[in-house]
């Protein structure tokens, strides 16, 4: 991100996500986590979730600009997380797990070294 647009912009201490998912900002568009899944899944069995950074456009993964780490919960539950290092890692969470009828949402948070952090969820219907 250059010099005189949203770099720098202090958003620590707060969570931050789309406005308008329909209309995404260009700080939007690189850093609201999209979360890959099935629509339905069957309960008890495993499916596979997806995390990047980024609706549109992935984020960077320069020395000075990186995602930190990618949390991925259900509900208000823990469930994973990732940390990476600039340059070398890009930052994507892969995660099978299992969900049943009672689980609420899949969450993802992910921490931007300079923009903070973002989240995003996605329901998952369980048959
Ligand atoms: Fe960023």
């Amino acid at each position: 991100m250059g010099k005189g647009s949203d770099e720098g912009m202090e958003l620590g201490g707060q969570v931050n996500g789309a406005k308008d998912p329909g209309s995404l900002t260009e700080l939007e568009a690189t850093h609201v986590p999209a979360i890959r899944a099935p629509a339905r899944v069957a309960a008890g069995e495993p499916f596979e979730v997806v995390v990047t950074v980024g609706c549109g456009r992935l984020h960077p993964t320069e020395k000075g600009h990186f995602i930190q780490f990618i949390e991925l919960y259900v509900g208000d539950v823990f469930l994973t997380s990732m940390y990476f290092v600039p340059e070398r890692l890009v930052p994507v969470l892969k995660a099978t797990l299992t969900l049943d009828a009672a689980n609420g949402p899949l969450r993802a948070f992910i921490h931007c070294n300079l923009h903070g952090v973002w989240r995003a969820e996605k329901h998952v219907r369980v048959e």
